[in-house]
């Protein structure tokens, strides 16, 4: 995960396709992709799903992903939508920061700060049964954030794993209750 300047989006990394080759053979009606950056696993969703919802922060990230999908909304996390989607994906700002300088990457103390605000709002708008998959990497507490992950009432499991050179990506899987 490389930082990237504030007028830019996030460019699909190696993290995003290990995320899109995790998610392609999800099948459903309703998806939304938190923090879609360039749009490219709102696509994959899309192949599947025949509502594919799309939000970031970051405007010029949003403006990118247009060119590919529909349903692209600038705000925090899930906050301004009322659905109930049956997969809710993201790939989270993990890296541990005192600040956000970097929105695409930067996650505050110990990588849990950003993705805690995402899977508190995510939660909201996830089926019972649907599913939440997020993408943290072992340079965040993730252990920690599994732990409030279930504390926000979804069954939680590792789904994948993989290494790269300075860290291993984490790839978590939970199922609302
Ligand atoms: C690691 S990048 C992933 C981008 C893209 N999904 C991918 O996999 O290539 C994280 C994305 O989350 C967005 N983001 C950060 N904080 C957010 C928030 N609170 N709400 C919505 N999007 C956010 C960033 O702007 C960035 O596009």
């Amino acid at each position: 995960m490389q930082k990237k300047s504030s007028d830019e989006y996030y460019k699909p990394a190696e993290d995003t396709l290990f995320l899109a080759d995790n998610i392609q053979n999800e099948k459903g009606s309703t998806a939304l992709d938190i923090g879609t950056g360039s749009g490219l696993l709102a696509k994959v969703l899309s192949e599947n799903f025949s509502f594919v919802v799309s939000t970031d922060i970051n405007f010029n990230a949003l403006k990118k992903a247009h060119e590919i999908v529909e349903n692209c909304i600038c705000c925090n996390a899930a906050d301004t939508l009322n659905c109930n989607f049956d997969l809710v994906v993201c790939n989270l700002p993990y890296l541990p920061s005192e600040e956000i300088d970097d929105c695409a990457v930067d996650g505050m103390t110990e990588g849990l700060g950003v993705a805690t605000n995402i899977i508190q709002s995510a939660s909201k708008t996830i089926r019972q049964n649907g599913k939440l998959v997020y993408l943290t990497s072992t340079l965040a507490h993730y252990q920690e954030l599994v732990r409030r992950t279930e504390n926000l009432g979804f069954s939680v499991k590792i789904l994948a794993r993989k290494k790269l050179f300075f860290e291993e990506l984490v790839l978590v899987e939970c199922v609302k209750l």
